[in-house]
């Protein structure tokens, strides 16, 4: 297993260029499957949960041309398309999931693996299956798989989430798309992702509108041939934001925009950071002391983002005072905390709540990943920690991360990769 070797602590200074969001390109790449004309995805990025999106349309029957650059994807799918997800796939991927609605609004039948659980938490998909089953689709659950069937074409509908799930959004979005009639849902999830998700299917042909948190699908009978570039990934720009803030850094961030990590820059110039907004950048320079914050809570989109608690977490840890940070989407979203505290971080945890002692001695060690967001964590912290850091089990990294240690080195940090 891949691991980083990690020399700190180091100053960074330089350019780097987000890549696209890989939580845009699932939903979209799933979206592909209710094409029956050749569309083509742009601006994908080069991370394991996109080959495996790939190769998890391959396994449906869609054909798939892929560029030199493997950044786009041309797709053709055909008329008698297969409609099994299967566990060896699902199991490498949670975000499988998003095949459901699709497939049973194009072929109206499916067997997907269930997807499980994952380390952050249970990640039940019951909201996703409500809301299907309120357009028409039957389904059942049988030794781990979801069978799924409607009676013909879905039928729009009023759905109501109970909670704001993105996952959720996304899959009754998909389902509604092609149903017959009007469908409306409340409480719809408002993250980036999903509305660049609408933006290609109303770009393909689509009739999606919102208003607020309410998502209006006027069912069409099919989508036309299109081409769609895909948004920057606003948790890499957010994590490189973290970076320079945490070293000391002077940075310019390039194409990405950076109204998606609005809450969080904002957070950033609390902790003393100087950030100055250009046409698709940022340019952002670290303070010589970096500022405690009092309760940082993750919420839903627009509050700050669940993917970049670990991140924030590393940066509270250096802050020159007490801070604490609230987890309010996982239940178990806390496991880069002990592998902090190997490296010497002073964190109490109260049920969802961290509380940060801050003025932190990082000292290099050994270090284990557990998911993807909580390892890119782990190497923010051993960037500045003093000496020698051994980071592995990366795959967790190469999940979502394009090219991160040659987009680390060149802006100083003396990492490398270890077979
Ligand atoms: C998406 O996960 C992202 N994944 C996550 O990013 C992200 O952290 C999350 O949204 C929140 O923004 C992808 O886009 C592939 P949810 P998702 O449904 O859709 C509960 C990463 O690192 N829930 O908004 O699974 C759920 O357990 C990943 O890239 C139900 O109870 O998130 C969680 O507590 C990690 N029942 C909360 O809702 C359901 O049917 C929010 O989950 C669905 C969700």
């Amino acid at each position: 297993m891949d691991k980083f070797l990690i020399n700190g602590p180091c100053k960074i200074k330089g350019k780097v260029k987000i890549s696209g969001s890989k939580n845009a390109s699932l939903p979209i790449l799933a979206a592909t499957l209710l094409f029956d004309k050749p569309v083509i995805i742009k601006n994908l990025p080069r991370v394991r949960d996109i080959n495996t999106m790939l190769n998890l349309l391959r396994s449906l029957g869609s054909k798939i041309v892929l560029s030199k650059d493997k950044k786009t994807a041309k797709i053709l799918n055909h008329k008698n398309m297969r409609t099994f997800a299967s566990y060896s796939l699902v199991k490498t991927m949670r975000g499988s999931i998003l095949v459901l609605g699709p497939l049973i609004s194009k072929f109206n039948k499916a067997k997907i693996s269930m997807p499980g659980g994952c380390l952050i938490g249970t990640r039940p998909v019951n909201y996703h299956l409500a809301a299907l089953k309120k357009l028409g689709m039957n389904f059942s659950i049988k030794n781990g798989y979801i069978l799924a069937h409607s009676k013909g074409r879905l039928k729009g509908n009023i759905i109501k989430f109970p909670k704001i799930s993105v996952g959720a959004s996304i899959n009754a979005i998909l389902g509604a798309c092609l149903a017959k009639g009007t469908t409306i849902l409340k409480l719809t999830a408002l993250e980036p992702e999903v509305l660049d998700l609408t933006k290609f299917l109303n770009k393909a042909g689509a009739n999606i509108k919102w208003s607020g948190r309410t998502c209006t699908i006027e069912g069409v009978n099919s989508l036309s041939e299109t081409r769609y570039s895909v948004m920057s990934d606003r948790i890499e720009a957010g994590t490189f934001s973290v970076a320079a803030t945490l070293a000391k850094g002077n940075l310019e961030i390039k194409n990405f925009d950076p109204k998606v990590i609005k809450t969080e820059l904002e957070l950033l110039k609390k902790a003393g950071a100087k950030i100055k907004e250009g046409n698709n950048k940022i340019f952002i320079s670290g303070p010589e002391k970096i500022k405690p914050i009092k309760n940082i809570k993750t919420q839903e989109w627009p509050g700050v983002a669940t993917d970049m608690q670990s991140q924030l977490m590393v940066l509270m840890c250096k802050a020159n005072g007490k801070s604490t940070i609230t987890e309010n989407i996982f239940e178990n979203r806390f496991l880069h905390v002990g592998e902090l505290q190997r490296l010497g971080a002073n964190i109490q945890i109260k049920k969802n709540k961290a509380m940060i002692k801050g003025n932190t001695k990082f000292v290099g060690a050994e270090l284990m990943s557990s998911d993807l967001r909580a390892s890119v964590a782990l190497v923010l912290a051993a960037m500045i920690s003093e000496g020698k850091s051994t980071i592995n089990r990366i795959y967790h990294l190469d999940r979502g991360y394009e090219n991160l240690e040659s987009k680390l080195r060149n802006i100083g940090v003396q990492i490398r990769r270890k077979k």
